[in-house]
């Protein structure tokens, strides 16, 4: 089997690049990513030398290249995971997730119509079911609810999300869809809340908390997203999306506060900032499908896994260190400069 992961230089696609090299050496894994800022080779040198691995850069909205590809490569799957995916930057810049999230879906989708496809997985997002009220904890997302977004992020991912239905409908083409929880784990880029505040934490310096800090999200370690995407590749039913998650709630300021005890650094360095426009208060998966269907069970527990992922911050700081160094400062004065 050729299998095609698009966007495998970032967080997730990295680590499921890793997972599948190393579980299916009879596979061969195809990388495919632009590198833009998200993506960094140096994430997966544990593999790069692997038999069954293999880098390719491109666009998934370049039309002719995506085309090339396929007529080279002949892939068997393609896993999607190339995204713009941080909520912020969508704000400040809503076109690129537009062009990426939902014209390079397309282009992809077009390119499996034109050359056959035995499975296109698209990794989505619980976003795309807006976001659930802080005082309602016996609500939760299911398959069922109705999309319902909120920022221009979660849009292009729902966007997606439905080409990708409307092709399977149409064209027969044999699709999947996940939709994910909040994760967390190593190579996370220090833009995202976790790896964010682990770094400026380290350094002292101050921690940023939009609004009151009661948003809650549900935390996944990136291990369990990529053994469920694993197994729904495996034995999941074509046209079905399977919702992941672990039943891992917590508040933004219970993550801060939790970060900031395993480094023993003082709460005093959080700063209430201004909030995130049309901030989502709580999202919460229901993966009740992916265990009893696929037999699928996070192996993480929340705590552990945050130990864990705070000490590969601490081991691997020469990783983050050089991105918070360097363009991504000019990064951080642009989008909390009006916050602060
Ligand atoms: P990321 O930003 O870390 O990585 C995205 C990768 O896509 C980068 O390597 C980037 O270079 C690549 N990319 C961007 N535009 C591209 C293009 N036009 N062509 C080819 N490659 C391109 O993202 P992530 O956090 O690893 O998320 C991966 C996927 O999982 C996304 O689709 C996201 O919507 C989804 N998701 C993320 C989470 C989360 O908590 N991070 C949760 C659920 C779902
Ligand atoms: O739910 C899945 C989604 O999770 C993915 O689809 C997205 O790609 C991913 O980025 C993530 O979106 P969030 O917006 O939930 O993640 P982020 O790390 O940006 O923020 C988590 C929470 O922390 C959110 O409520 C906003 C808050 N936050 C974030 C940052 C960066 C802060 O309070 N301060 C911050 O500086």
């Amino acid at each position: 089997m050729k299998i095609i992961v698009t966007g495998g230089a970032g967080f997730i696609g990295s680590n499921f690049v890793i997972h599948m090299v190393k579980k299916y050496p009879e596979h061969e894994i195809v990388n495919l990513d632009l590198l833009t800022y998200a993506g960094n080779l140096e994430n997966l040198t544990e593999v790069e030398k692997a038999p069954n691995y293999k880098f390719i850069r491109g666009d998934i909205a370049d039309r002719k290249f995506v085309f090339d590809l396929f007529e080279q490569e002949k892939p068997d799957i393609i896993v999607n995971f190339a995204a713009e995916s941080h909520v912020d930057r969508s704000i400040t810049d809503p076109e690129s997730f537009v062009r990426t999230n939902v014209m390079g879906t397309t282009t992809l989708l077009d390119a499996c119509k034109e050359y056959g496809i035995k499975r296109f997985h698209q990794v989505s997002t619980d976003e795309v079911y807006g976001d659930l009220p802080l005082d309602r904890p016996d609500l939760f997302f299911t398959e069922e609810t109705p999309l319902h977004t909120s920022s221009p992020y979660s849009s292009s991912k729902a966007s997606a999300d439905l080409f990708v239905m409307a092709y399977h409908r149409t064209f027969g083409i044999p699709v999947t869809i996940s939709r994910c929880s909040n994760n967390y784990g190593p190579y996370q880029f220090p833009e995202k809340l976790i790896p964010l505040i682990i770094s400026r934490a380290l350094a002292d310096e101050e921690l940023p908390v939009y609004g009151t800090g009661e948003n809650v999200r549900d935390w996944l370690h990136v291990s369990d997203h990529c053994v469920a995407i694993d197994l729904i590749l495996e034995k999941g039913r074509v046209g079905e999306v399977y919702n992941i998650g672990g039943h891992n709630e917590r508040t933004n300021l219970e993550v801060v506060k939790t970060i900031l005890k395993a480094l023993d650094k003082p709460e005093s360095l959080i700063r209430f900032v201004k909030d995130r426009p049309g901030h989502d208060r709580r999202y919460a998966i229901d993966p009740t499908k992916m265990e009893t269907e696929l037999g699928w069970k996070p192996q993480y527990v929340f705590d552990t896994g945050m130990k864990q992922t705070i000490q590969w911050y601490l081991d691997n700081k020469e990783w983050w260190e050089h991105i918070v160094n360097g363009e991504y400062t000019k990064y951080f004065e642009k989008m909390y400069g009006e916050r602060l």
